[in-house]
C-alpha cells in the first residue's frame, strides 16, 4: 500500500490530483482475486500512467525544466517495462494466480516509487525553487491551473 503524502505532490492541484487517483488505482491492485481482474486493472494503470505522465511532461516544457530530458526517459522506461512485466507475469502460467497478482503489484510499486524517490522529487525541488518562473511556452490547456497554482505553491 503507497500512503499518499502531500509531499509527493507538485503543489499544482489539477496535477497532484491525478496523481493521486493513480496512486490509489494502484493500492486497488491489490483487491483484484483473479489474475484476469488484475491484468485489466494492471491496464488502467497502465493507461492513467500514460496520461499523468504526459501531463507532468507538459508543465515541465512550460517551465523549461532543466532535466526534462532525463525525467521523460525514466517515463517511457518505466511504461515499457510496465507493459512487459504486467504481461509477463500475466502470461506465465508457472505461476498461480496469487503468484502472479503480487508479482505484478511488487513491480508496479518498485517502478513507481523508485520514479517518485529520485525523479518527481528534483522537479518538485525545482518547482518550489522556482525554476519555473521563465515560462518560454505554457500550453493553454494547463496555463489556468498552472499559473493560480504555482504562485500560491511558492
Ligand atoms: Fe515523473
Amino acid at each position: 500500500m503507497i500512503a499518499w503524502r502531500e509531499d509527493m505532490g507538485l503543489g499544482i492541484e489539477g496535477l497532484d490530483e491525478e496523481h493521486k487517483a493513480l496512486v490509489n488505482l494502484i493500492n486497488d491492485f491489490d483487491r483484484c482475486k483473479s489474475r484476469k481482474s488484475a491484468y485489466h486493472v494492471a491496464q488502467s494503470v497502465l493507461a492513467q500512467t500514460k496520461q499523468y505522465f504526459q501531463r507532468e511532461e507538459e508543465l515541465q516544457a512550460a517551465f523549461a525544466y532543466t532535466n526534462l530530458p532525463l525525467h521523460h526517459s525514466d517515463h517511457d522506461r518505466i511504461v515499457k517495462e510496465m507493459d512487459i512485466l504486467i504481461t509477463g507475469a500475466f502470461l506465465d502460467h508457472r505461476l498461480n494466480d496469487h503468484a502472479a497478482i503480487l508479482m505484478m503489484s511488487e513491480w508496479m510499486r518498485d517502478l513507481f516509487i523508485g520514479h517518485m524517490l529520485v525523479h518527481d522529487l528534483k522537479l518538485r525541488q525545482a518547482v518550489l525553487a522556482g525554476e519555473a518562473n521563465h515560462t518560454p511556452f505554457m500550453p493553454p490547456h494547463i496555463a489556468s491551473e498552472a499559473s493560480s497554482q504555482l504562485s500560491a505553491a511558492l
